[in-house]
């Protein structure tokens, strides 16, 4: 007979993301309706591992939907690597009579939360990255405000660049992954979007597109590079040295990951989150909640974990033909 679910754990592990304490709210609030006690672990896998954990009521999320960050603290665990840590983990989960554990977070998490449930412990996920790089889920919480903070910054800096008539080389973040630097790229008009999915030819992709800028009395030109690219200050120099131009280099960084989490965020986290329980609740397990085609639904962990998000290649395509 499916054991009942009395317990459920949740935790947010990874790289935070604005939106992700909506989804532990929403989770918590969830559970309270269904008569389920929601514990909160601290610190991700690491916390799971040792027990960092703390029982809540609706009142301890109180607050936090507008909230960036996240309230559990998250964590990149090395001891979780090990099968030992793992298996340490399960025990924790069965000690504290942890019926599940709902993981939020990107694509390691998942793997982690995978693990967890090769141990015996029922998972949901939940994606949570501001990469927006999860192969299942056309959203992933926090992308958004991500978004939007870096375009206010580029926004900002275009104001004295133009002033200068100067070239900005901008490193938006995405360790493996370019969606974020092509989205902010389109909503900000740079000349090119430098990202590490795609080739590019310097002359042809930067340099030609600048003096072609420079002759349509262009005053200033927005290179955006993804993180996973680097090479900002090469870049930069080349720049210089082959257009005669000034060029400065600014890398957003982690402003990206904080800040209140737009209305997008909040309202996907908290249908993400309620979804995560009520599926628990109808007996779902190892699932990872999904937006696909304007719904919410579920794909099994370990398929999740195989499929990839290609680059929009027509968005990528459409913010070269509109930069001239
Ligand atoms: O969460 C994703 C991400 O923000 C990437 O964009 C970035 O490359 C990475 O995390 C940075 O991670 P850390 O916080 O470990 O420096």
């Amino acid at each position: 007979m499916e054991q009942k679910i009395r317990r459920i754990g949740i935790l947010t592990s990874g790289g935070d993301a604005p939106g992700m304490n909506a989804a532990v709210r929403a989770a918590v609030r969830t559970c309270i309706q269904n008569k389920v006690i929601p514990v909160g672990i601290r610190r991700g896998y690491q916390g799971l591992i040792h027990a960092d954990v703390l029982e809540m009521n609706a009142r301890s999320v109180n607050g936090i939907v507008d909230q960036g960050g996240t309230i559990l603290y998250t964590a990149r665990s090395e001891d979780f690597m090990s099968e030992a840590g793992q298996h340490r983990a399960a025990q924790t989960c069965r000690y504290l009579g942890l019926d599940a554990v709902i993981c939020i977070g990107g694509d390691g998490t998942f793997k982690g939360a995978l693990a967890l449930s090769k141990q015996g412990v029922k998972v949901m996920g939940i994606p949570a990255t501001i990469d927006n790089d999860i192969g299942c889920s056309h959203y992933t919480i926090g992308f958004d405000t991500a978004a939007n903070t870096a375009v206010e910054a580029i926004d900002r800096l275009a104001d004295t660049m133009q002033s200068h008539e100067r070239v900005s080389v901008v490193e938006v973040m995405g360790r493996h992954a370019g969606h974020l630097a092509v989205y902010v790229g389109v909503a900000v008009g740079a000349t090119s979007i430098i990202i590490p999915e795609f080739p590019y030819s310097f002359e042809h992709d930067v340099i030609e597109k600048i003096r072609e800028g420079r002759m349509h009395d262009k005053h200033h030109h927005l290179i955006i590079v993804a993180e996973g690219v680097g090479k900002c200050d090469e870049i930069c120099s080349r720049i210089a040295d082959e257009t005669g131009l000034e060029a400065r280099v600014s890398i957003i960084g982690y402003i990206q990951r904080g800040g209140a989490p737009s209305a997008r965020d909040r309202v996907m986290a908290t249908r993400m989150g309620h979804f995560a329980v009520e599926q628990l609740l109808a007996g779902q397990t190892n699932q990872v909640v999904c937006y696909r085609d304007s719904h919410i639904l579920l794909t099994p962990i370990d398929e999740a974990l195989e499929m990839k998000k290609s680059l929009d290649a027509y968005m990528y395509r459409v913010a070269g033909e509109v930069a001239l």
